[in-house]
């Protein structure tokens, strides 16, 4: 028979997706990375904590919710203003994993317009995903959430961090061609940070979440996009391989 593992060897991951900019895919990558951590890891717990305090995307995820995946808008992890309760949201990620024979993942996805400068809690996490597209405004409003990101490590570093800095995703989105994808690694080739595989534009990603009989659609979208949620999956698994910074973009 085999014995449990003493609950130390139990790990919790955490990964936000974020960006200032709005319509970039945080979303939808949450999701889609939630429920391919949860069919990849049978014996784990994955929580999906909206931070958008209006909980625009949470609602419609409830159905997808069971014993092992759970979709979290908790007015606690919020202060009346919206921004994110940065105490409350490093006590929950302390508390984890609550159960000794788990591992869990805790996926957040944040809104548009949330800065990191309000978002200290950021610093425990250990991946951010920073989705965009190659449009301009995509591109202008990343390389500026990249630099208020920096700032944030950066006053964090004058206090000791035991912990070590998250690592950086840039998350290529709505890529039409490869071309287009080494057009962004192109203009983002001077920031210090990592650039994942690309995931390119399908119209599946329209209709994907909506409540469809069987989930044919939620089905269908996760096959086609088996090989990016598989790279993402275990990207989140190994997550402490990757260094806090590296001195220009990484490809990965
Ligand atoms: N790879 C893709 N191909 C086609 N459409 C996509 C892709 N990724 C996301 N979308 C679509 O783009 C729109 C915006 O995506 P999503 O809501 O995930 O963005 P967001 O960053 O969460 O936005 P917000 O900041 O408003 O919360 C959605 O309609 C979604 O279906
Ligand atoms: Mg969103």
């Amino acid at each position: 028979m085999k014995t449990p593992e003493p609950k130390k060897d139990r790990k919790t991951r955490t990964a936000i997706f974020a960006n200032s900019k709005g319509g970039v895919g945080k979303s939808t990558l949450a999701l889609l990375t939630c429920l391919g951590l949860a069919s990849r890891h049978q014996n784990a717990s994955v929580e999906l904590i909206d931070l958008d305090s209006q909980s625009t995307s949470s609602d419609s995820l409830q159905r997808f919710a069971n014993h092992r995946f759970s979709v979290i808008n908790d007015e606690h992890l919020f202060l009346a203003s919206g921004s994110p309760n940065n105490g409350n949201i490093v006590n929950h990620i302390d508390s984890e994993p609550r159960n000794s024979e788990k591992d869990s993942f805790l996926i957040f996805d944040s809104p548009a317009g949330s800065e990191p400068a309000r978002s200290s809690f950021l610093l425990r996490c250990n991946l951010i995903f920073v989705p965009t597209s190659v449009s301009d405004a995509d591109v202008h409003a990343t390389k500026k959430y990249l630099r208020s990101l920096q700032d944030l490590f950066d006053r964090q570093d004058q206090q000791v961090s035991e912990a070590g800095s998250p690592a950086i995703v840039i998350l290529p989105n709505m890529m039409d061609s490869r071309e287009e994808y080494n057009e962004l690694r192109q203009i983002l080739a001077d920031k210090p940070v990592y650039f994942g595989k690309p995931l390119y534009f399908s119209t599946l990603f329209r209709r994907a979440f909506r409540d469809e009989e069987n989930d044919t659609n939620v089905k269908r979208l996760m096959l086609d996009s088996a090989e990016y949620v598989d790279w993402i999956t275990s990207l989140i698994l190994n997550g402490d391989t990757l260094n806090g910074a590296e001195e220009k973009l990484y490809q990965l």
